[in-house]
Parts: structure tokens; sequence; C-alpha cells
């Protein structure tokens, strides 16, 4: 038997999400689908992975469901915020990811999502027109201005809990600024001095959802909770923030493929990663500020997982000063492909002797269809961390994230490898059902 050490998934958890987009839409109409039984939840994890607990004559295989108290699908809540003011009925529609007929069976739901106004700044994303937004004067209104949304709509919905989502746009690269994003009290100061180059509107968000007890998750490659200043505010609210972005397609092949090389000990002159996007995330990130946040968040999944400082015959050539693999990543703007992305992986291998080889990856994915299964494990497991008294960085979710957050102030490595990541859940979940963690083979 085992002892279960978190409070229970009772009643309706509120899962309010920042953008009412492509993403956002797909997982609620995945999940509004699924309770009436009208589809299945594939890709998630919590639907269906089943992992091991106990060992030798003890071992079983459970659903995550089984190991701890999960909120099920028929309790959750939706809510939103956008600049655009369709509901989610519309957005769906518009986003062009899911066929009508997916979509009908669940069209009184949807249309009863309706966004509040957004916390916006057009300067974070200048490719975004709408103008559903607040008319807040400062930063600080726009926290408080959220959090109202929050408290506001928990009342109305009678959720027990709730979780905050960012999918919406990625913003422009705001960088770590020590003197604002360091400390708490300074990051509330520049809130409250309207600090716009330093204070996204997402930190308003996020600042909201922890001050409101509710866990934050940044699914966009966004620097706004991995600062240590958001750190202090999870530890003090004692909630707990995962992030950051999505791992969907062309970066779960990348941390999966990597760790043959590693492992196989072959060496790696470069990575060249491009693909073409058409739908509104492509538009914003072909805007070179936003670019700049993503291109951050996907060179850096390599890093940890072939290092030329510790294989410097295998991974340290191939850049122009020769102390490392070359890693390029290119993300093309093109309205045809809509949704469906089309990436393309060339890999420089090298192997005996020194002798070069190639493998290529043409990966035809759906962007939402494969971020969707992530916001709902993703939801659903900050939920439980939350109810397990976990606060802070999240480290056992970064197999979801393509830029997993660590402490990089003590000097703390992220885990990018897959299978690493993989342990680092598993170990998590069987911690939180009361089992040891272990890494006994499957
Ligand atoms: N789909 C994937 O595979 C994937 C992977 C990793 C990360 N992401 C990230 O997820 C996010 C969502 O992707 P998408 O395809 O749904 O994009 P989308 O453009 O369809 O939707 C984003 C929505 O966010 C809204 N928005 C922007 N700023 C806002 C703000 N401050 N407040 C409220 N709403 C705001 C926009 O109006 C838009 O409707 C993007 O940041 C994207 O980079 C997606």
């Amino acid at each position: 038997m085992s002892l279960n050490n978190v409070q229970p998934a009772d009643g309706k958890l509120g899962i309010l999400i920042v953008g009412n987009g492509a993403v956002a839409t797909t997982f609620m109409t995945g999940v509004f689908m699924a309770r009436k039984g009208l589809a299945k939840p594939v890709g998630a994890m919590t639907q269906y992975d089943k992992i091991r607990v106990g060992r030798g004559a003890d071992k079983r295989y459970l659903k995550y469901g089984d190991i701890v108290p999960l909120a099920s699908l028929d309790d959750l809540v939706f809510g939103c915020w956008d600049v655009y003011p369709q509901n989610a009925y519309q957005a769906a529609i518009y986003a062009e990811v899911l066929r009508e007929k997916d979509i009908e069976p669940v069209r009184e739901e949807l249309e009863q999502i309706v966004p509040m106004p957004a916390a916006f700044d057009h300067n974070y994303a200048k490719r975004l027109n709408g103008d559903h937004i607040k008319p807040c004067h400062t930063r600080w209104e726009m926290v408080e201005a959220v959090r109202e949304d929050i408290r506001r709509f928990k009342a109305e919905k009678g959720c027990a809990r709730i979780v905050v989502l960012w999918a919406a746009s990625t913003e422009i690269y705001v960088p770590v600024d020590e003197s604002v994003h360091y400390h708490l009290a300074d990051l509330e100061a520049a809130m409250h001095a309207d600090d716009r180059q330093r204070i996204a509107p997402s930190m308003c968000y996020a600042y909201a959802a922890l001050s409101e007890g509710a866990p934050f998750i940044m699914g966009a490659p966004n620097t706004t909770v991995d600062i240590p200043a958001m750190w202090e505010l999870a530890e003090k609210t004692r909630m707990p923030i995962a992030g950051k972005d999505f791992k969907t397609g062309q970066t779960l092949v990348k941390s999966g493929f990597a760790p043959i090389i590693g492992s196989r000990c072959l060496g790696l002159n470069g990575w060249f990663s491009t693909n073409i996007l058409g739908n509104r995330d492509g538009l914003v990130l072909d805007e070179p500020e936003n670019f700049r946040t993503k291109e951050v968040s996907k060179l850096s999944t390599l890093e940890t997982i072939l290092r030329p400082d510790l294989q410097p015959d295998l991974y340290g050539h191939g850049n122009d000063e020769d102390t490392q693999y070359f890693h390029k990543v290119r993300i093309n703007y093109y309205p045809p492909r809509n949704d469906n992305k089309e990436g393309w992986d060339n890999i420089d291998i090298f192997g005996w002797m020194g002798y070069p080889m190639q493998v290529k990856i043409n990966f035809l994915c759906r962007d939402s269809i494969l971020a969707a299964p992530l916001c709902l494990d993703l939801c659903l497991l900050s939920d439980l961390a939350a109810r397990a008294g976990r606060y802070g960085i999240q480290r056992f979710l970064s197999f979801y994230l393509k830029s997993p957050m660590h402490d990089y102030t003590a000097n703390e490595s992220p885990v990018n490898n897959l299978y690493q990541q993989h342990t680092l859940l598993k170990n998590a979940l069987r911690e939180m059902g009361g089992y040891e963690a272990d890494e006994e083979l499957d």
C-alpha cells in the first residue's frame, strides 16, 4: 500500500488560459469532445501512460491517476483572456486546426468561453492589432485587474482551485536585469513605477496568478517566471511554477535524438533546424525581436546533452571559433501551411576516425495537435504539485518544456535529455504517490 501525501482533487479545477488562439482552442475543444466520448485525448500522458511503482514481486504498472489524485476531465472549467473578443468557438474556427465536424458537437460549451480583456502592450507583440484590452495605465494596474478577474472567475464558476496557463503569443525578448528581476521587492517597485521595458505583460499575469494562489505555467519561451524575483514570489505564496516553452515537435525530436548521438559517443559538427509555419504564432515570430525569444529557447536544448567541455573531441568542433558544434535554428512564416508545420533537421555527425555522416529528419506535424495534450498534462500536474505542497520551479515537468527552468543563480543545469526528464517525472509521481523514487529498469 502506498502512503499518499497529497490533498484530494475535490471540486472543480478552473483553468484560466492567457490567449484564446490555436493551442488554447484545440486544448479546450479536445477536452470537451473527450468528455462526451467523441474523441480520445491521445498524447496526454496523464490519461494514458502507465508507470511502474514498487519493485520485484511488488511491482505494478499504474496510470498516473491511480498513483496520485488527479483532477478528472469532468471537473475542468475553462476561461481565458485575449486581445481579440471572439469566443472560443469562433476562435477555434478561425484557427483552422480542427475540422468543423470536430468542433460543432461542443459548440455550445465553446461559445460560453468568452475572453476577458487582455493585459497587453502592443510593443510586446507588434503584429497583433486586437483592441480587447484592459484600460490599465500602469503595470501594477494590470496585476490588480488580472487578480480581480481570477477572483471573479473562481467565485462565479464555483472552482475549488485555479491554474493559470500562458498559451498566448511569444513576447519580445526581455533580457534578465539583476536590478529588477532578482528580488521580489525590486520587481514590485518596477511594476509600481510602470517600467514597461523590463516588466512584460506576462509578468503581470504570473504575479497575479501566484498571488491568488494559482500555479502558473509558461508555455511560450518568455522569461516571465524564469527570474529569481518570481521564484521568491512562488516560495512566498507556496505555489508551483513551470516553464518555459512547450516541447512539441522539432525540439521533442531533438531532445530524444541527441541522446542517441551522445550515448553512442558519435561526434557532432552541426545541427541545422528549420521549419515553415503559417499560423498566428508564426506571424508573431516573424518579428525579429519575438523570434529572438524563441531562438534562445530552442538553442538551449542541445547544450546540456552534448557537452563540448566534457567531450572536446566529439563536440568541440564546428562553429566559427571551432569550440563547439554549429547549432542553428530558423522559423519561417509561410501562410499556406497554417498550423501544419513542416520541420527539417540536418544533422552532421561523424564516426570512427572522424568519417562524416548525415541524418535528415523531416517532421510533418501539427503544432496545436501536439501542444494540446501538453497543456492538459501541465495543468493537471501543476495542480497536483500544489496539492502535494510543492512550490517554486517544478523540475519534474521539464519533460514538457523546451527550455526547462532551473536555478541558474546556483549554477544548476537544466535537464534536457528526454529520457532523464522522463525519469524525473516518473520519480516525482512515485514520491507524491507515497512510493519510493528509484532508477530501476522498467
Ligand atoms: N503549438 C506549438 O507547438 C507550440 C510550441 C511551443 C510554444 N508554443 C507557444 O504557444 C503560444 C500559443 O501558440 P498558438 O499557436 O496558440 O498562437 P496563436 O497566435 O494562435 O494564439 C495566441 C493568442 O494569444 C493572444 N495574446 C497575445 N498576447 C496576449 C496577452 N498579453 N494577453 C492575452 N492574450 C494575448 C493572441 O491574440 C492570440 O489569440 C505561442 O507563444 C507559441 O510560441 C506553441
